[in-house]
């Protein structure tokens, strides 16, 4: 009888490899196979390309369509396991944050396949917290409203007031800061947008729901992360005593 492999679903984090926790470093080291997409970033990429034994890239070409990888990627991750080999399915950030990770896992249920997930630090929390943001500050805010930028029927009253941070929405920035004013935000909302968070690239850019759309469009081209509330006052106040030599 053939002896089934294993599938560790694993979050890689937001792109510094120093912040990829211990566990998956384990699992990433004993793996037979990775399974990686552009999302882990460029330095992890190296660093697995370094001490695993086999990479394979599963990310998506720019026209192809998102269900017919994800199906290709289902099926790889099956035949491996069944081939006996230990998997490693390497995700950015955390595997169940808008990440289609509980596809994968479903997938992997109905093909009767052994697996373990391994939770990676999200960029919702580690970019912020990497540019001096804090997403919550006694009196400023208690509550985070997490969305993406690609569901703007996300944003209700609901989200009006705490810390707001959204992924994916770099491509709609003008489009969604629009919808807050519109649902009575005040226009002069601080906001950050963070560009290649944790990485040695990484840049915070600052303004308000009315200017922030034409900083971003004329300056970012990474990967990027939307802060919005009273929270980025104190983050714009944290960054400028960060760079002062005396401290
Ligand atoms: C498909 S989602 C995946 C989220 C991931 N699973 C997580 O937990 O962070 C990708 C989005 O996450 C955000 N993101 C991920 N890594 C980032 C980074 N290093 N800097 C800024 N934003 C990042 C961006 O908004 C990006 O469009």
């Amino acid at each position: 009888m053939s002896v089934v492999g294993k599938v560790y679903i694993v979050g890689a984090g937001p792109g510094d490899p120093d912040l990829l926790t211990v566990k998956a470093l384990k699992v990433l080291r004993e793996a037979d196979v990775v399974l990686y997409d552009r999302l882990v970033g460029d330095k992890i990429e190296k660093m697995i390309r370094e001490i695993c034994k086999e990479i394979v890239y599963v990310g998506k070409d720019s026209c192809e369509n998102g269900s017919i990888r994800q199906r290709v990627i289902n099926e790889l991750m099956v035949k491996l396991a069944r081939e006996g080999k230990t998997v490693v399915r390497l995700k950015g950030g955390d595997p169940f944050v808008f990440g289609r990770g509980g596809e994968e896992v479903e997938y992997l249920i109905k093909n009767k396949i052994p697996f373990e997930i391994i939770p990676g630090l999200s960029s919702i929390t580690a970019v912020p917290t990497s540019a001096n943001i804090p997403l919550t500050h006694k009196g400023k805010s208690s509550t985070i409203f997490v969305m993406t930028g690609r569901k703007l029927d996300d944003i209700g009253k609901s989200a009006l007031e705490g810390t707001i941070v959204i992924l994916m929405g770099k491509e709609k920035i003008r489009e969604i800061m629009k919808r807050f004013i519109d649902l009575g935000k005040d226009p002069k909302t601080p906001v950050a947008v963070i560009e290649n968070g944790t990485l040695d690239n990484q840049k915070v850019y600052f303004g308000n729901l009315k200017n922030i759309a034409e900083i971003v469009e004329r300056n970012v081209k990474g990967v990027a992360l939307i802060v919005i509330g009273d929270v980025v006052e104190l983050g714009r106040k944290f960054n400028e005593t960060r760079r002062d030599e005396s401290l």
